[in-house]
C-alpha cells in the first residue's frame, strides 16, 4: 500500500458518512479527499496495489443512463478490491413499487455502500436516512457531487491551484452548476455562473454556497453577461437539456444558443483558459467539436478524474 494513500486516508475521519452534496463536507474534508484522490491516481498509474476495500461490496443503482459514472464506479470499486453490483432501473423492485425505506434496509444487509443515480435529491436522502450504510450521490436533478470533486481535482492539476481560481460556468444553471458552486465555495474559488435569466441555478443552493464561500475567501456570483469569461482560468459548460428534460429540448437550445462555448468565446476568455465539460457533449449546442478537441480542452483528463475522485470518496466513507 503506498504511504501517501495510507497517510491521506488516516487524515480523514469520514467512515459511515454519506456523500449526498459537497455542501455537507467541510473545506478541510474536501481538500483531504482531493489529496487522497491524487495519491490514488498516482498509485493506479504506477500499478501499486491499493485494495483498501478488500472483501466489501458496493451496489450501483441507475434510474438514469450513464457512461462515465457507471464505468468509473465499476472499475474503481474493483481497483479498491471490492465487488461492484450494477443495478439497472429495470432490474430492481424499486422501479415497480418497492419503497425506498424497504430497499435501504434490505440492501444494507448485503453491501457496504450504495451509489445511486436518480431524479429527486429527496430519494437519495431517504435512502441514506433509512439505510445503515453510506450512500453516494451519482447525480440527481439538483446535484452531481462526484462530478464536482473530479472537476476540482482537474482544476488543481491544470490551473495549479483552487484558491483564487476563476471558474466561469456558462449555459444552463443545472445540477452540475450547483455542485461546482459548492465545491468552489469550499475551496476558495471565484465561481461565476453565467446563464439567461430563465435558466439561473437554484437560489437557495446559490445562497448556501455564497455563505460557505465566506469561510474560504471564495465567491459565487450570477450573471447573464457572457463577457464574464474574459480572463477566466476555466470555462465550463454542460448540456442545455439534462436527463428528464428531453421534451424541452428545442426550446432550451433556442433560449441558450447565445451561451454556446465556441472558439469566439474561448478567444474572448484569453489564451490561458482551460475548457471543461462533464460530458456527454452535444456538438453544436452547448459546445463545438472544435473547442472540445482544442488545446484549451481538458475534458478527457476531467473524465478520467471521476475514477480517482470517486475512489477517494469510497475509500474514505466505507467501513
Ligand atoms: N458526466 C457524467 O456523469 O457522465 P455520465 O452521464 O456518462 O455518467
Ligand atoms: N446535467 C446533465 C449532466 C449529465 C452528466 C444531466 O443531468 O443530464
Amino acid at each position: 500500500m503506498p504511504e501517501t494513500v495510507k497517510r491521506h486516508l488516516s487524515e480523514l475521519d469520514l467512515t459511515g458518512r454519506s456523500f449526498l452534496t459537497i455542501h455537507d463536507y467541510s473545506p478541510a474534508e474536501v481538500v483531504s479527499l482531493l489529496d487522497l484522490a491524487v495519491a490514488l491516481k498516482d498509485a493506479q498509474r504506477r500499478r501499486a496495489p491499493h485494495a483498501v476495500l478488500e472483501g466489501r461490496a458496493v451496489a450501483m443503482i441507475f434510474m438514469k443512463t450513464s457512461t462515465r459514472t457507471r464505468m468509473s464506479f465499476e472499475v474503481g470499486i474493483e481497483q479498491l478490491g471490492a465487488q461492484p453490483m450494477f443495478l439497472n432501473a429495470n432490474d430492481i423492485q424499486l422501479r415497480v413499487g418497492e419503497t425506498i425505506k424497504d430497499t435501504a434496509n434490505v440492501m444494507s444487509r448485503y453491501v457496504d455502500a450504495i451509489m445511486i443515480r436518480t431524479f429527486a435529491q429527496a430519494d437519495v436522502e431517504d435512502l441514506a436516512r433509512y439505510g445503515q450504510i453510506p450512500v453516494i450521490n451519482g447525480l440527481t436533478d439538483t446535484h452531481h457531487p462526484c462530478q464536482g470533486m473530479a472537476d476540482a481535482m482537474t482544476i488543481r492539476e491544470h490551473v495549479g491551484k483552487l484558491d483564487g481560481a476563476r471558474l466561469v460556468y456558462i449555459g444552463d444553471g443545472n445540477n452540475v452548476a450547483h455542485s461546482l458552486a459548492e465545491v468552489g465555495a469550499k475551496t476558495g474559488m471565484h465561481v461565476v455562473i453565467c446563464t439567461p435569466e430563465d435558466y439561473k441555478p437554484d437560489a437557495a443552493i446559490v445562497a448556501r454556497a455564497q455563505e460557505d464561500a465566506q469561510a474560504t475567501g471564495g465567491t459565487v456570483e450570477l450573471t447573464s453577461d457572457v463577457a464574464a469569461v474574459e480572463g477566466a482560468d476555466v470555462i465550463y459548460t454542460d448540456t442545455f437539456t439534462s436527463m428528464g428534460q428531453e421534451a424541452e429540448h428545442d426550446v432550451r437550445v433556442a433560449a441558450l444558443a447565445a451561451y454556446q462555448v465556441n472558439m469566439d468565446l474561448v478567444r474572448r476568455a484569453g489564451s490561458q483558459v482551460k475548457v471543461m465539460h462533464c460530458l456527454p457533449a452535444h456538438w453544436g449546442e452547448e459546445i463545438t467539436e472544435e473547442v472540445l478537441y482544442s488545446p484549451h480542452s481538458v475534458v478527457f483528463d476531467q473524465a478520467e478524474n471521476r475514477l480517482h475522485a470517486q475512489k477517494a470518496i469510497m475509500a474514505a466513507v466505507i467501513a
